[in-house]
């Protein structure tokens, strides 16, 4: 089993350092690793931010694990050339389509949370976020209108057999829980959104034991914060995906705890925190390892078939957690390898 490693910038070297440790403690036999450039890092070094060798050796993996990418150096390159293009080109290339992001409350982490106690016990939520269309891969470009003023454009689109591979994926993951699955659009307002909503509905008749319900994206992200517990599994497209799962995981405690998984059809998987490279911190051994540390529970479960040391990693970091581990984003002082240190010794 090869594991490709993609550190890229600012704090993903840290974290993945830290994942690293933790695969490593677990020594699951006929495990290898490869490591290689991407974001602003591989740019700097070779002039684009997806090398030819990067993006073949994520080919040849078995499964990804990924830091972040972004460098603020690079914010005005041209587009094509920027860190950022980098995740957007694996998840397309790869087609990596169903992003699933968990938030579960870990109890020890209650009173972090920016909700009350009661409200945040009782997070269990997934979010399955489209992740290969919509307004992130449209037509977009900057144009002069008629009377010359600058104008940016992005094109959002879903045909139906994206929204039908992503509502199924939902579904199943619905089934595999509580069995009710919230699909969160803007049909009110979006033809995008209503065809979401009508090629969902078409996919429910696959599945009559989960209980199917809507929501208005700008009701969801008030719902989040009023009664998270609510939530079962939430499906949504790109960009209202990528935004509700960052409030998510302030309601479970800092963003530095949230995981992910990007699958393609086959369960190849990149693996990844949901935050991004954090350069107000890099370099300062500030940053939350968890995320990635979970990331790679969840690489061993849907990727490796390891489901046994994916729950010794995650058993690990919840005890690490009732010992009172805490980084600076849950209001403690350890340092990155010092978070990474007690995850080792609960292990
Ligand atoms: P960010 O997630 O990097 O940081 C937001 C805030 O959260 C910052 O204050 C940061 O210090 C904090 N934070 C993030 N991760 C943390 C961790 N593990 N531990 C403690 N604190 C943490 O988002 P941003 O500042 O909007 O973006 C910075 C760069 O990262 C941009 O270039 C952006 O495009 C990129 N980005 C990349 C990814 C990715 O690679 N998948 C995801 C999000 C953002
Ligand atoms: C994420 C990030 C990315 C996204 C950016 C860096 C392209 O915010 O993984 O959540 O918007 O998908
Ligand atoms: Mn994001």
């Amino acid at each position: 089993m090869l594991v490709a490693i993609l550190p890229g910038d600012g704090i993903g070297p840290e974290v993945t350092a830290q994942a690293r440790r933790v695969l490593d403690a677990l020594a699951v036999p006929g495990m290898t690793y490869e490591s290689a450039l991407v974001g602003g890092a591989a740019y700097h070094a070779t002039g684009h931010p997806l090398p030819p060798e990067t993006l073949d050796l994520a080919k040849r993996a078995d499964a990804i694990l990924f830091g972040a990418v972004g460098d603020p150096t690079c914010d005005s390159l041209e587009r094509a050339l920027r860190p950022e293009q980098a995740i957007l080109g694996l998840r397309k290339e790869l087609t990596l389509f169903s992003n699933l992001r968990p938030a579960k409350m870990f109890p020890e982490l209650a009173d972090d949370s920016t909700l009350r106690r009661e409200i945040a016990e009782a997070i269990d939520l997934l979010i399955v976020r489209e992740l290969n269309g919509d307004v992130y891969f449209g037509e977009k470009g900057m144009r002069r209108t008629a009377d010359g003023l600058r104008e940016g454009y992005d094109i959002m689109s879903y045909n139906e057999a994206e929204v039908r591979r992503i509502a199924h994926s939902a579904f199943k993951a619905a089934q595999a829980r509580r069995g009710k699955l919230c699909s969160v659009d803007k049909a009110n307002v979006l033809e995008t959104s209503q065809l979401w909503r009508d090629v969902v509905i078409e996919v429910a008749a696959d599945y009559p034991d989960v209980a199917l319900s809507h929501m208005y994206v700008d009701n969801a992200a008030m719902q989040l914060v009023r009664n998270p517990g609510q939530f079962d599994v939430i499906v949504t497209g790109n960009l209202f995906g990528d935004i509700l799962s960052d409030q998510a995981s302030m309601c479970v405690g800092s963003i530095g705890m949230l995981a992910s998984a990007s699958l393609d059809a086959n369960g190849k998987g990149l693996y990844e925190p949901i935050h991004g490279s954090a350069p107000d911190i890099a370099g300062q051994s500030k940053a939350n390892p968890l995320a990635t540390i979970l990331s790679a529970a969840m690489m061993l479960r849907f990727s490796l078939g390891q489901a046994e040391a994916a729950d010794r990693i995650e058993a690990a970091v919840a005890k690490a957690l009732a010992g009172g581990a805490r980084t600076a984003d849950l209001g403690g002082s350890l340092s990155t390898s010092a978070m990474g240190d007690a995850v080792l010794a609960a292990l």
